[in-house]
This record gives structure tokens, sequence and C-alpha cells, in this order.
């Protein structure tokens, strides 16, 4: 397990929590994520190359914004989500259905306990959770994704992540002084995880939007 980076604060929503605060924040969450976090979503879906026809998973598909991206690049593939928070996954079951897609799942699960069996998915996405939980999880949590994608599998990851220039400290700062005014998100660095979890071909992307910076993070299951 990688040491702890020095500078990530410690998750504050505590783990039954999390349900409450998203199923809250399911109606609002969406112009907050096309206001802050769009371009980094964009980015997650041009390094997954998604090719159609391909497996895929998203876990804590939210609200659905990315899901249906996958569901539009992947028309005759499979594509499975799933969220801790029923009342985001409603929101993205009427998104899916809206677009008329097919061949597509969206069911309550926990990232840590993957209801799949070894070596289901070509491609496994997750966005901004990981900047919720508590760094003991990361390790568990990306042992199970790398369990259920198979040898070459990709894994993509988009979270929030620590400043790097001063006017993105403002987000910590909000952090700080109260967890919910960022959704329980404090900025995450989580390159030395995914490596010591073994993914190999593994790099990282920092995209900043409304001075909020969000890291990408692409790595390949051996
Ligand atoms: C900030 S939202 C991000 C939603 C979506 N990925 C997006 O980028 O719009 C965090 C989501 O993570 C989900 N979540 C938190 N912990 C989880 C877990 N252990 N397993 C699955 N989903 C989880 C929450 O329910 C919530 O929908």
């Amino acid at each position: 397990m990688p040491r702890s980076s020095g500078d990530m604060q410690p998750a504050r929503l505590g783990e039954s929590e999390v349900v409450p605060t998203y199923s809250r924040l399911a109606v609002r969450y969406d112009s907050w994520a096309a206001l802050a976090e769009s371009t980094a979503r964009r980015r997650c879906l041009e390094l997954a190359a998604i090719q159609n026809g391909e497996t895929i998973l998203e876990v804590a598909a939210g609200t659905g914004l990315l899901f249906v991206e996958l569901l539009k690049l992947n028309p005759d593939g499979v594509t499975e989500g799933v969220d801790l928070t029923e009342a985001m996954l409603m929101k993205a079951r009427d998104r899916a259905a809206r677009q008329g897609a097919r061949n597509y799942r969206l069911l309550v699960g926990d990232a840590r306990h993957l209801d799949y069996p070894a070596g289901r998915f070509d491609l496994l996405i997750n966005n901004y959770m990981f900047d919720l939980l508590p760094e003991s999880d990361f390790a568990t949590i990306l042992e199970e994704f790398k369990r259920v994608l198979r040898p070459g599998g990709r894994l993509v990851l988009v979270n929030m992540t620590t400043p790097e220039h001063w006017y993105q400290a403002l987000w910590e700062q909000l952090y700080r002084w109260s967890p919910s005014l960022v959704g329980g998100c404090r900025g995450v660095r989580l390159l030395p995880f995914v490596q010591s979890a073994g993914f190999h071909r593994v790099r990282r992307e920092v995209v900043s939007q409304m001075t909020f910076p969000s890291e990408v993070i692409y790595g390949v299951k051996p």
C-alpha cells in the first residue's frame, strides 16, 4: 500500500452519510457537474477510446451524465452502471430511456463488492467517487476494479485533485469549512494507489475548469 499523500485531507462524509447526501443532491447535481466537471468527463471519454461492441462498467454512475455518452459510443456492446444511491440512478435511468438505448443495466451496487465475475469487462470507468471515500478504502476498491477487468482491460478514473495553483485552493478551503458545500469531495491523488494495485501504463493528467482541479488517470490490467 502506498504511503499516504500528505496533502490529502481526510474524508469527512461518513459511510452512512453518502446515500442520504446524494439522495438530497440528486436534484441539483447536474448543474454543478456541467460547470466544473464536463471538461474532465470529455477527457475521460477520449482516453477510454471505446470501440463499439465492448463490455463496459461505470461504477458510481450517478445521474448518468457520462453513462449516456457510453451508450452512444457502444450501441452494440453491453454497458452496465452501478451506484450506491438509488435517487441518483433514477435520474440516470430516465436519461438512458429518453435516449432509447438498449443493452444496458443500471443497478444499485457498491464499488467495494462488485457483483460481477472476474474478467468480465473491457473497460471500467469511475468518476468523482474516490474523492468522497476514506483513503483506507482505496486499495480494496482498486483490487475489486482489477478483478472484474479482463487482462488488457482499461481503467479510467476521474477525481477532484489537490491544488497545483493558488487559485485552485478555494475548493479545499470550502471543504475545510463545510464538506457539504462540495458534495463531501476533497482533492485526492490516486496515481500511487493505481500503480500499487498493479495496473500498467498508468498515467495522470490534470484538467482545471472554473478553477476546479480534476485528475484523470488511465491504467491497463496486465
Ligand atoms: C460526486 S457523485 C459522481 C457521480 C458521477 N460519477 C458523475 O461523475 O457525475 C458521487 C457518486 O458516488 C456514489 N458512491 C459513493 N460511494 C460509492 C460506493 N462505495 N459504491 C458505488 N457508488 C458510490 C454516490 O452515490 C454518488 O452518486
